[in-house]
Order: structure tokens, then C-alpha cells, then sequence
């Protein structure tokens, strides 16, 4: 995808395929849909008056208006006015986004961005704008033979600003479409089977992305370099499966515009992959459990990541770590009632073999320690707690930090890709005593959300850290099943203000 602006006041003279500008409900006209109103005498608003209504996530298409140029012109509902903000503008520019990929459009202008928005940016609306590109134009086609979707032919959105403004929208677009690369490399990874996107998967396309990007270098260990590590938790969970496990580190370097002693310290992304998750001896229901294909999602969102401050040359050091295996039952597997020796030398007692995320990302973000980091944040579909407490609106954010907690409520904020921040006190740390290791998996059905990031918070003591359970926002499922690309945009926001 191409973006780029248009900065003319004429906008009925503009040549495009597909020209959309923004109507509210309250019948009040955008400035875009005014200068289009004043182009065809009047028509517009004629045709508003009698048979749109405006609503969000409406649009109606209007072939052929007199005195305009454009082949057409997509009106957009936005709603009422007072009520206008961030997600709505987003939902607007993907309405017409969708529009555009739908009838085969290559390209087309929006002058949706155009519209003030609360004290929303123009930088953060145009950014907003590629990412629903992005959204667009995805489409999974890895396994499909018989191609009756066509792919989408748009290649070009250009967005209607100010020409003051010009300069902005395309800083924000720059942004937006490095996100959305980074997204649909997330989106790919995560619907793709799981016989396909194994944990050999996961680190060859680390490799590819480093041989993609100058400023990336991968590594990928394998099982002996695991076992060197005395990875003895994330060890346990492997051992069930016959797909080999990967350890995978890919490290963004800053550019040399950043002196060496002006080098701050890295920020670390620790990534849950299990690339299937059937609970293990602690057997998951049959119902659905194709999802859990999903389970890598934490690894594809910091692989997505890293694919979108490569391309921003961030000037900062980022690496990425992303424990990757199966949690599968067999003679191999963990059994209720094991103890293991963690990374860290603390023992862990598996009450539950399901309970594996935690198991994995221990010795993570053990590792993760040697780097020294400013700041651990680990993205991980750890519990279906968090989806009953969340939904799949907000990611559920727990942190022992506040700043780092803060910085990430308000880059989720920015890219409408919004967390929650949940509790973390200490009284809930005592639901995972055992009575046999240093630390037991499972802390009993009550706050079940709170006491996995509890487990995790019990590996973190020496540097700010912060975890966000995507259980709930890192796919859909039902008739549209798929991968939303999420959290991306809030780490790639989250590292550029940090940068
Ligand atoms: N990957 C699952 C969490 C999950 C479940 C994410 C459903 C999205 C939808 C995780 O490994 C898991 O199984 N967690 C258990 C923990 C329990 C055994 C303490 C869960 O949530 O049931
Ligand atoms: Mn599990
Ligand atoms: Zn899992």
C-alpha cells in the first residue's frame, strides 16, 4: 500500500475512483461534504436529507454527483457530532477502507482525517487511516486452493488535509503503515494451522525478517542450547511434543544516529508461543479447541512489532524473545502433581498442565535479564479469566510500575488498540503457595487473571515490567474468525515515544 496527501482546496475537482467525506447524524455536513455540497448545488445534502441517515459504520455510495469530479463519492456516517472521537473516525476510515477492497477499487481519497476530532491529532487520524488499510486488505489465502475471494487490488489511499497540515498526515501515515505491515505479518502468523506455524516456523520467519531488515539479527536456539540454559520449566512444557522447541531472540539495533553513549537501555518484548495449546494431561474440551492455534499470538504480536520499528529505524534498541513449543498430552508430557526447577533455580509445582504459559515465559523473562533492559513487557493469551473480565474490547494490562503502566494505557489510547489495567496486589500472591515447591501454577479459580500475572511477577524483580494477557483481543472467533493484529499498534507506539 501506497499513502500519500492531497492538499487542494477544490476537492470536487479531485480524479479518484472513490472519494469519501464524513456526515453526522445530526445532519450537520464535514467541511469536506460542504465544499462537495456547494460543487453540486445542493444535491448532496438533497440526497442526505432523504435517504442517509448517518449512523456509525454506515456509508451510502453516490455514483456521478453533479459538478464533482470523482467516479464516486462514499458518504460516511459518523454519528452525532458531540460524540465524535478516535474510534469512531477509525471505524469511519475502515468502512471505506473495506469499501474500496470490496469493489475492487486500486485506489482512492478520504477527507475523513480532515475532520477535527476532540483533541485528537491529525497525526494519530492519519495514522488511523493506514491502519484500516492494512485491516482492508488483508486476506488469508496460505491454505486455500480454491481462490473464490479475489484479492484486493487497492494499492493507494491518499487522505484530503490541509496543506499547512500535509506534513503531519504524512508523519501519522508513515506510522500507520509500518503498524499495519507489522499487524498483517501478526494476522498471518496467527491464522495460519498449526501444523503449518510451528515453533521452527516462528524462528525461520525471525530469520527472514533479519535478513529483511539491516537493524534486525536473529538467533534461534535450540533444544541442547535450551537444556544449557537449564530452561527447566519451558523444558517441561516441550517435552510433550515431538515438534522441537525454538528459543528465539531478534534484537532491533538503533541506528548511528544514536552515539554510543547516548545508547539508552534496551526495552524487551517476551512472546508466549505455543503454537497449539491442548492443555496437555490437563486436557482442554474438544469445543473450539482449534483456537488455540492462536495460543502464539504474544510471539506473532512482538515478531509484528519488531517488523514495524525495523521499517521506522527506530532510534532505539528493542529485542524480542519468544519461548515457542506445543503443550500436548503423551508419555513425555508434565503430569498434575510434577515439580520443576525453573531458569531462575525457584521450583515450580504444576497443580495444572494447561496452566503453560506461565511455564514458558518464567524462564523467558529470566533470560531476559542478562540484557539489562530498561523495561520487560510480555505479551502473552495467558488466561480465559482475562476474557471474562475484558472481553475482547481491552487488553488486560498488570504492571508493578507505574510510569511503564501509564505509557502503555496512553500509547493503547493513541492507536485505539486500548488496555485495562488490572490489580496486582500482594494479598493475591498467597493463592499460589504449594506445600511441596517454592511456587505452584495455578492459583484456584478466583481472580484467575490476577494470579497468573502474579506467577510471572515472581521472575521480574530486577528490572520494570509489565504484562498484557491478549486472551481476549488477539483474535475473533465465530464466522469471522481471525486474527486481529493486536497489540501491535500500542508496542509500536509504546517504543516510539520511549525512542
Ligand atoms: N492459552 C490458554 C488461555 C486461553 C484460553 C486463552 C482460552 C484464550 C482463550 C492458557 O494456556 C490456559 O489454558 N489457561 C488456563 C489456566 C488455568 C488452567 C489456570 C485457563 O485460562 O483456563
Ligand atoms: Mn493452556
Ligand atoms: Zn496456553
Amino acid at each position: 500500500m501506497e499513502f500519500s496527501t492531497q492538499t487542494t482546496a477544490s476537492l470536487h475537482q479531485i480524479k479518484t475512483a472513490a472519494l469519501a467525506v464524513g456526515v453526522f447524524s445530526d445532519g450537520i455536513l464535514s467541511p469536506a461534504a460542504d465544499v462537495l455540497d456547494n460543487a453540486s448545488n445542493g444535491a448532496l445534502r438533497a440526497v442526505i436529507n432523504a435517504e442517509f441517515k448517518a449512523k456509525p459504520n454506515t456509508h451510502l455510495v453516490l455514483r456521478n454527483l453533479a459538478g464533482v469530479v470523482a467516479t464516486r463519492v462514499i458518504l460516511v456516517g459518523l454519528g452525532k457530532q458531540d460524540t465524535y472521537n478516535a474510534a469512531t473516525h477509525a471505524g469511519a476510515e475502515l468502512v471505506f477502507a473495506n469499501y474500496c477492497a470490496n469493489a475492487g477499487l486500486t485506489e482512492g481519497v478520504s477527507a475523513l482525517a480532515s475532520i477535527d476530532c476532540g483533541n485528537v491529532k491529525l497525526r494519530s487520524r492519519a495514522k488511523a487511516a493506514a491502519i484500516a488499510a492494512g485491516r482492508a486488505t488483508y486476506r488469508y489465502t496460505a491454505t486455500v486452493s480454491e481462490k473464490t475471494d479475489a484479492a484486493p487490488k487497492l494499492r493507494k489511499i491518499a487522505l484530503w488535509v490541509a496543506r499547512n497540515k500535509a506534513n503531519e498526515a504524512q508523519q501519522g501515515l508513515r506510522e500507520g503503515k509500518a503498524i499495519a505491515n507489522g499487524m498483517n505479518l501478526t494476522r498471518l502468523l496467527g491464522d495460519l494451522p498449526p501444523n503449518v506455524c510451528t515453533p521452527t516456523y516462528l524462528g525461520n520467519t525471525a530469520k527472514k525478517l533479519s535478513k529483511e531488515f539491516k537493524s534486525l539479527k536473529a538467533e534461534v536456539l535450540g533444544l541442547k542450547q535450551i537444556e544449557a540454559l537449564k530452561m527447566g520449566s519451558f523444558l517441561s512444557v516441550a517435552r510433550g511434543s515431538y515438534e522441537p522447541p525454538a528459543f528465539i531472540v531478534l534484537k532491533h539495533t538503533a541506528g548511528t544516529k544514536v552515539a554510543a553513549k547516548d545508547r539508552k537501555a534496551p526495552i524487551v518484548l517476551v512472546g508466549k508461543g505455543i503454537t497449539f495449546d491442548a492443555g496437555g494431561i490437563s486436557l482442554k474440551p474438544a469445543a473450539n479447541m482449534d483456537e488455540m492455534k492462536y495460543d502464539m499470538c504474544g510471539a506473532a504480536s512482538v515478531l509484528g512489532t519488531m517488523r514495524s520499528i525495523a521499517e521506522l529505524e527506530l532510534d532505539r534498541d528493542v529485542i524480542a524473545i519468544v519461548p515457542s513449543c506445543e503443550n500436548l498430552p503423551s508419555g513425555r508430557a508434565n503430569k498434575p502433581g510434577d515439580i520443576v526447577t525453573s531458569m531462575s533455580g525457584k521450583t515450580i509445582e504444576i497443580l495444572n498442565t494447561d496452566a503453560e504459559g506461565r511455564l514458558v515465559l518464567c524462564d523467558a523473562l529470566t533470560y531476559a535479564e542478562r540484557f539489562k533492559p530498561a523495561a520487560v513487557i510480555d505479551v502473552a493469551t495467558l488466561t480465559g479469566a482475562c476474557v471474562v473480565a475484558l472481553g475482547n474490547v481491552n487488553t488486560g494490562l498488570f504492571s508493578t510500575d507505574d510510569a511503564l503502566a501509564e505509557g502503555l494505557l496512553q500509547a493503547g489510547r493513541e492507536t485505539n488498540d486500548t488496555a485495562w489495567r488490572m490489580p496486582l496486589d500482594d494479598a493475591y500472591q498467597e493463592q499460589l503457595r504449594s506445600n511441596f515447591a517454592d511456587i505452584a501454577n495455578i492459583g484456584g479459580p478466583p481472580a484467575g487473571a490476577v494470579t497468573a500475572a502474579c506467577f510471572l511477577s515472581r521472575f521480574t524483580k530486577s528490572y520494570a515490567w509489565a504484562h498484557l494477557d491478549i486472551a481476549g483481543t488477539a483474535w475473533r472467533s465465530g464466522k469471522d474468525k481471525g486474527a486481529s493484529g493486536r497489540p501491535v499498534p500500542m508496542l509500536v507506539q509504546y517504543l516510539l515515544d520511549h525512542a
